[in-house]
């Protein structure tokens, strides 16, 4: 038995769904430990440490994953006794201590960018008892020395599978990792076998959302590099759609047909807002090039929808060949694709099975 609460600090963000509050042990011994039995992402770590105070910080940088997630990753690696495992991300270092429960310490080593929050992990499991090995460094390098692994878990959002987990896990050998395009942040958790010849593939097997390793997080566009000056630009296309902006957002962002749009425009960032007056606005931008799209979805939702696009691709548009393309494969769920990672050092979606890749637009 290995209680989350040991894992969790005195001062807390769990997440409630709609943001993040304040949660002090000191304060209110009760209310910290609903909030450390409830199945929520509580965030640990502001701004990479940079975060001063108790009121929630800009972007939680770590935070002990949902409990639900956690065991359903733990599924995906179904472990056998023995088997020898390297985790990336050791945050609070409560899956460290799972893992060590499971397998026995000696064969867990957990890699932490962050050195503050590997000494914290280290104090903590030291506390509760358990001492597996916690490295601070770059998890996208793995930990050589200790190689090769069985099972490879990855507790921190990739966009690109880094070569370094494929070399050091043994044929056979299965990872398992939040993946997603840099589209909306949404991940999946991909569970890859390793083949043996330098590549490695398998299903995705749901949806999730997981903050990402520190040097693939999204430097957000800025706005003014795309829109300059004043009202649209000259060159501006305007058009209308019919497509709901349902189909493009929701609120958890956990929809298949959102999953399957990122898939199809990797090279693009998707943000929305909803304004006072209900009018839910959709932009699009371009990662490579200076293309953007606004979309203006009414209230009426029988009304055609106000399209702007500007730049060289019509970013919009591929959103709605990208959702006619799902819904023409008769709406697959994220446990229909898949992704393998080439031995040259490809990342392939398809969908069904290999041979079936996901057009890129
Ligand atoms: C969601 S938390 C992990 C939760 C953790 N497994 C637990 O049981 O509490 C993600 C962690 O990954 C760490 N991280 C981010 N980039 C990393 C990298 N390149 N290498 C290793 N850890 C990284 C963050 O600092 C953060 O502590």
């Amino acid at each position: 038995m290995v209680p989350r609460e040991l894992f969790l600090p005195q001062v807390m963000w769990p997440s409630t769904g709609q943001g993040y509050i304040t949660v002090s042990k000191t304060d209110d011994p009760e209310e910290w430990r609903r909030w450390a039995d409830a199945d929520v992402p509580i965030v640990t770590q502001w701004d990479d440490g940079h975060h001063i105070g108790t009121t929630p910080g800009k972007l939680a940088t770590s935070s002990s994953s949902m409990p639900s997630a956690v065991f359903s990753m733990f599924a995906d690696l179904s472990v056998t006794d023995g088997a020898r495992v390297l985790e990336v991300g050791t945050g609070t270092g409560w899956c460290a201590a799972l893992l060590s429960a499971r397998l026995g310490e000696q064969n867990v080593v957990s890699v932490e960018v962050d050195e503050t929050v590997a000494g914290c992990a280290r104090k903590t499991l030291a506390a509760a008892g358990w001492h597996p090995e916690i490295v601070t460094g770059d998890g996208l390098l793995g930990r050589p020395d200790r190689a090769p692994y069985d099972r490879i878990l990855v507790t921190v959002g990739v966009h690109e599978v880094p070569r370094a987990w494929i070399e050091q896990i043994r044929p056979g050998g299965v990872l398992v990792m939040p993946w997603g395009t840099r589209y909306s942040g949404q991940n999946a958790i991909a569970c890859l076998t390793a083949a043996g010849d330098g590549s490695a593939g398998g299903h995705f097997t749901g949806a999730t959302r997981f903050m990402h390793v520190r040097s693939q997080r999204l430097d957000w566009p800025e706005f003014d590099d795309y829109l300059p000056g004043e009202g649209w630009p000259a060159d501006t296309r305007r058009s209308t759609t019919g497509l709901p902006a349902a189909q493009i957002v929701d609120e958890s962002d956990y929809a298949a047909s959102n999953f399957a749009v990122s898939l199809q425009i990797p090279e693009c960032a998707r943000t929305f807002a909803r304004s006072p007056q209900g009018v839910q606005t959709i932009w699009l931008f371009g990662l490579g090039d200076l293309s953007w799209a606004a979309v203006f979805f009414d209230e009426d939702a029988s009304a055609d929808s106000r399209v702007y696009q500007g730049g060289p691709r019509s970013l919009w548009d591929e959103v709605e060949a990208a959702h006619r393309w799902w819904y023409g494969q008769g709406r697959p769920g994220h446990e229909e694709f898949g992704l393998t990672v080439t031995a040259d050092g490809r990342q392939q979606v398809w969908l069904g099975e290999p041979s079936t890749l996901v057009p890129v637009r």
